[in-house]
């Protein structure tokens, strides 16, 4: 009802604005900036004296463009007339963020209102409250680097699905960049052989995508001239309201998300050309940026300056795909809503912690970039490092962005420095299966002849805080393994004093509890416990507590980058790396890469498709660990 009767406000104001202007106005007053503001202002006095706060807080984003004293103004007037209402509300409402949301509104993935907590705010981002609206906003998305195979494969596939779920604002517009000549419909063409729909929402699949691509349009331009991106300014300017002025009355705001799917060398370049000349004049500017976030401590320090000379740390979303993954957000939910498991979580309980990542196929195609980074830097040092510090983290104030993030960054930081002793390197050998054969990865001929690059690696790392002290957290990561796989494995200790201890046999390891949270495929959560077999003896057995989420819930999962990217449209941060987090990953992992590097160390030669190096085994019998994806019970 409210909403409404603010419309109704917003409109008769309006109409009594044109109507009645005082001061001498030109009467293009919506492209002459002063008379837009002198209009602003004293329409959004009207509606001060005339109507409700509520309505006076849709105007909002005239006053973005007007000076802060008018936001002032507003505050005052509204306080004397709104009595009731204590000043400092109004302060409140004009000088902070104003979390209110009604209408139409798209959620983060939490469900949580989104970054309600910031440490910085967006200064390039002037409005001082925002009650988002479906009228009020329109979102671009330029994927930067529109023809890579990130782009195809993942970034537009996303789009669609948040556009056919409505979970993208209704106004909105996708443009590609990218430096090769296509047209809009090339583009559109290109991309619809990407487009899929969920198994279970096949309905009006292809006028969806249809629509979908009517939205999404095309301009090419070097990575480094600002003046290409004037030109996309223009066009996404076009698009954002090609009525511009009734936009600026009914208030919207033209937000920019900028993704950039391109090579960590171009970043900066896009970042400087994309702030200068294509940031958005009213609304937000972020910008999604995917790693590698630099090499080691120092260029990702450089990297972090080199962006803040153009951007703020709240609109860079440093994106890291593991965390839009479901069982890896299910994480803390596990945690933190169960009591059968937080108070567990601890050295008390904990035997050892593993994080598994293993893929069954080589670097194909991909050995250009992957032999200047190799698996401890692809993998460990985001992907599973994410991993462990959402799993280790203590419990947040509240599930708001920076609390989280203050509690990944204490718990990474608690993290002794990796020991070369504690690393094992692997590089996977040509090998011959079944009559097939599977190349080396020095047979890539994008890798470099004598390579040293891991392709595989495992490490032992320890957080010396008074909840893990001592107890190990193994990482194995991997190329062309035997199997797909990522997964989490919490071994317990052993039951003390345990009656049944005959039953087991002198392995006592065998006999304890193990929780297996698989990230992929085939999502699940098993519990492994003792149970007694049936029947007349007293014979024990292990068994598996089974939540396999493809018999629990019959529906397709979403991929991670559509959790990311609502997020990032949504200006929810949980799910993305602050840059404080950033440093604290690579201070663990810099000294050891260094060290590899310059001692030039051997990785072991595994064949494609086996199950790794062995030293990995001899590192975690080291560390009194056994590895449970490889052993016998294990459920794969
Ligand atoms: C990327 C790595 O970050 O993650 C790739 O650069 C890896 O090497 C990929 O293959 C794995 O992602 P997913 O989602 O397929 O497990």
């Amino acid at each position: 009802m409210d909403k409404i009767w603010a419309k109704v406000q917003i409109f008769a104001i309006n109409i009594l604005a044109i109507v009645w202007r005082p001061g001498d106005e030109s009467d293009d007053w919506c492209s002459n900036e002063r008379s837009t503001i002198n209009q602003l202002l004293h329409r959004a006095l009207l509606l001060a004296r005339y109507s409700s706060p509520m309505a006076a807080a849709c105007f909002h984003g005239h006053l973005s463009c007007a000076s802060s004293p008018a936001s002032s103004n507003l505050g005052l007037v509204l306080s004397r007339k709104y009595k009731p209402w204590p000043a400092s509300t109004f302060h409140l409402i004009v000088g902070q963020e104003l979390v209110t949301r009604w209408g139409f509104q798209i959620k983060s993935s939490n469900g949580y209102p989104p970054n309600v907590v910031s440490s910085q705010k967006e200064e390039q981002y002037t409005e001082h409250f925002k009650v988002e609206q479906e009228l009020e906003s329109t979102v671009s998305i330029t994927v930067v680097g529109a023809s890579g195979d990130l782009a195809k494969k993942k970034i537009f596939p996303a789009l669609f699905a948040l556009f056919y779920e409505d979970c993208i604002p209704k106004h909105f517009t996708i443009f590609g960049y990218a430096r090769t000549r296509l047209t809009d419909e090339e583009m559109r063409n290109m991309i619809s052989k990407t487009l899929a729909c969920r198994i279970d929402k096949r309905a009006n699949c292809s006028d969806k995508m249809e629509q979908f691509l009517q939205r999404c349009f095309y301009h090419s331009g070097e990575y480094g001239l600002e003046e290409n991106f004037s030109e996309l300014d223009r066009k996404l300017k076009e698009q954002e309201g090609s009525m511009q002025c009734l936009a600026q009355i009914v208030g919207r705001l033209a937000n920019r998300l900028f993704y950039l799917s391109i090579p960590p060398n171009i970043f900066v370049d896009v970042v400087r050309c994309a702030s200068r000349s294509a940031s958005s004049p009213t609304g937000w500017t972020r910008v999604i940026v995917e790693k590698p976030f630099g090499r080691d401590s120092q260029s990702s320090a450089e990297l972090t300056q080199s962006l803040k000379q153009y951007l703020t740390e709240d609109q860079i979303f440093r994106i890291d795909h593991y965390l839009g993954k479901e069982l890896v957000e299910n994480l803390s939910v596990l945690r933190f809503s169960n009591l059968v498991f937080e108070p567990l979580w601890s050295r008390q309980f904990i035997r050892n912690v593993q994080l598994i990542f293993s893929e069954d196929f080589g670097t194909e195609g991909r050995g250009g970039y992957f032999d200047n980074y190799g698996i401890i830097r692809d993998i460990m040092q985001n992907h599973l490092l994410q991993i462990l510090a959402l799993f280790a983290m203590e419990t947040p104030v509240s599930l708001a962005a920076e609390d989280i993030r203050n509690e990944k960054v204490k718990v990474l930081r608690s993290m002794r420095v990796l020991q070369l002793d504690d690393v094992v390197v692997g590089q996977y050998k040509g090998h011959t299966k079944g009559g097939r054969s599977y190349p080396a990865y020095v047979d890539d001929p994008t890798v470099p002849k004598g390579s040293l690059t891991p392709t595989f690696a495992a490490a032992a790392l320890f957080i010396d805080n008074a909840r893990w002290d001592g107890v190990p957290f193994l990482m194995k990561a991997g190329k062309a393994l035997h199997t797909g796989r990522a997964e989490i494995r919490v071994q317990f200790r052993h039951v003390p004093g345990n009656l049944y201890k005959r039953n087991f046999g002198s392995d006592l390891d065998k006999a304890t509890n193990e929780l297996v949270i698989r990230v992929q495929p085939d999502e699940a959560i098993y519990l492994k416990i003792n149970n007694k077999v049936p029947g007349l003896n007293m014979r024990l057995d292990r068994s598996n507590l089974n939540l396999l989420y493809a018999a629990r819930y019959p529906i397709e999962i979403p991929d991670a980058y559509e959790r990311l990217l609502m997020d990032a449209i949504e200006g929810e941060r949980r799910l993305f790396i602050r840059s404080d987090e950033l440093d604290a990953a690579w201070a663990i992992f810099t000294p050891v890469l260094k060290e590899l590097e310059e001692k030039r160390i051997a990785p072991e030669l595994y064949p494609y498709g086996s199950r790794g190096p062995v030293g990995a085994y001899y590192l975690a019998a080291k560390h009194n660990v056994r590895w449970g994806d490889l052993s016998s019970d294990n459920n794969s």
